[in-house]
């Protein structure tokens, strides 16, 4: 329930304390998932300018080049629920380990433009599915306590995966075959999500849905405090699992559910129009833009990535204090005012010739905005606002949109820039920040500390509340 869980100062003292270690420890081996989203939402823009020399590579197969994996992803999040219900969510990141291994090694063996579109879109099967399930499994192992402060730890390894690869780009922009190393060495931390999962507990809730309830009993003895009564979180589990049956696809989107979908999908899609790939794909690029060389660039795009860490850490620390909803609008208004500066910057020669630090300086703001509110904000909100009984499927649902919207974003963004400029390209992203902007002002309720029955009434009226308290 959102008003159990928590984020910030207090997981940090609750994870470290005895009873909480074991599953500290779990959670952080799941979280490598989120470590290898972000490493390859990183490593790609580092590549790319060194891909498009060797193979000659045009605007609209780096485009590729870049979406491939997306729509592998979308693909990987859409079978993860699937799945992860089927094999289990241990099984289901033991594979995605796998899977990320061999398209690790095969996009670092590519030998033309197709092969490395094919092996990216391998990799995004991987990535796609621990976006899903890696918070799905860390949420079921952790105790109520500590689950906003988990799901909120993924999101900080995913900008942790971002930072070392921009690294990593820096790193081995030296070596001949630059380009391979950068995307071969995902295959490491690949390796060691698929071998560690070998040694993971199932998590208790999918053990309770497959009827093997001794099973759970062990694990939930070695994840909960010795005073929690493991005996009634059972029931608990197998009372909600037996309601969640009860859920379709067909009423996710039934006039009852609508409106938390809607917020959920809404935050899924503005978290990506708002353009934050373009800037952790493309930092290189833009950076380029600005006039730096190819290796200053991607040295420069390192501060690029070290302030998303930090800037995340701080966000852990503030979620619980002023709120998701304060940091969500605080930080959309930041990014918002970013991209009009980025806009102005590319539009206005004189800018960009005579102040190039301007460019650099945008990017950082920019990404100070979406670290603080929309980054974690949308993973946190969408694993707080469904009712257990469909909060798989609704989350599933929005994290499918939010990798659709990362594709036509990514997509189009060479195409863009060279269409209408990059200028108006980033126009275009600051007027969505604006529509962001409101859309969260007038729908997006606080969840900081409410119970779960009072976000359902604010955001679907009376009528959910009651729905979901009878089923
Ligand atoms: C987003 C990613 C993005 C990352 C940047 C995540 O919350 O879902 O698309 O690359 O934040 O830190």
């Amino acid at each position: 329930m959102a008003g159990e869980s928590t984020s910030g100062v207090e997981f940090i003292k609750q994870a470290v304390a005895g009873s909480n270690r074991f599953v500290t420890g779990i959670a952080l081996l799941a979280a490598l998932g989120g470590f290898l989203f972000g490493y390859d939402t990183g490593i790609i823009g580092q590549a790319l300018p060194f891909i498009q020399k060797q193979f000659h590579a045009s605007t609209f197969a780096s485009s590729w080049i870049v979406a491939s994996l997306l729509i592998g992803a979308i693909v990987g999040a859409a079978l993860s629920g699937y799945l992860s219900e089927k094999i289990s969510r241990k099984w289901t990141k033991c594979l995605s380990g796998c899977v990320y291994v061999i398209g690790a090694l095969a996009s670092a063996f590519a030998q033309d433009v197709t092969w490395l579109i094919a092996a990216r879109f391998v990799l995004g099967l991987s990535v796609g599915t621990a976006s899903f399930v890696a918070p799905e499994y860390i949420a079921e192992q952790t105790p109520p306590k500590i689950r906003g402060g988990t799901v909120t730890f993924n999101q900080l390894m995913v900008t942790l995966g971002i930072l070392v690869a921009y690294i990593a780009g820096y790193g081995l922009s030296h070596l001949t075959d630059n380009w391979r190393w950068m995307l071969g060495i995902a295959a490491a931390p690949g390796a060691l999500l698929a071998i560690s999962m070998i040694f993971v507990p199932h998590s208790p809730r999918w053990l309770v849905k497959q009827g093997r309830k001794d099973e759970a009993r062990k694990v939930l003895q070695r994840t909960r405090a010795d005073d929690h009564d493991v005996d009634e979180e059972i029931d608990d589990i197998a009372e909600v699992t037996d309601k969640e049956s009860n859920w379709g696809l067909r009423d996710l989107f039934g006039p009852r559910v609508r409106p938390l979908m809607v917020v959920g999908i809404a935050l899924a899609v503005f978290q990506q129009f708002v353009g934050v790939n373009t800037v952790i794909y493309f930092a290189t690029t833009i950076l380029k833009y600005t006039g730096e060389t190819t290796n200053s660039a991607v040295m420069l795009a390192v501060f690029v990535g070290v302030t998303n860490f930090v800037v995340t850490v701080i966000a852990m620390l503030l979620l619980d204090w002023v709120g998701r909803r304060a940091l969500l609008i605080n930080g959309t208004i930041v990014l918002t005012i970013a991209l009009f500066l980025l806009g102005c910057y590319f539009y206005f020669p004189a800018l960009s010739h005579g102040a190039p630090w301007v460019g650099l300086v945008a990017l950082i703001v920019f990404i100070i905005g979406f670290a603080l509110g929309l980054g974690p904000v949308f993973w946190l909100m969408i694993s707080e606002i469904y009712p257990l009984q469909f909060r798989s499927q609704a989350m599933a649902v929005a994290t499918i949109c939010n990798w659709a919207a990362n594709f036509i974003v990514s997509y189009f963004f060479l195409q863009e820039t060279e269409a209408i400029g990059k200028g108006a390209t980033f126009w275009i992203y600051g007027v969505l920040g604006i529509a962001a902007l409101a859309f969260f002002w007038f729908k997006v309720p606080e969840t900081k500390h409410r119970r779960l029955e009072e976000i359902e009434r604010e955001i679907g009226g009376e009528e959910l509340a009651e729905a979901v308290d009878s089923e």
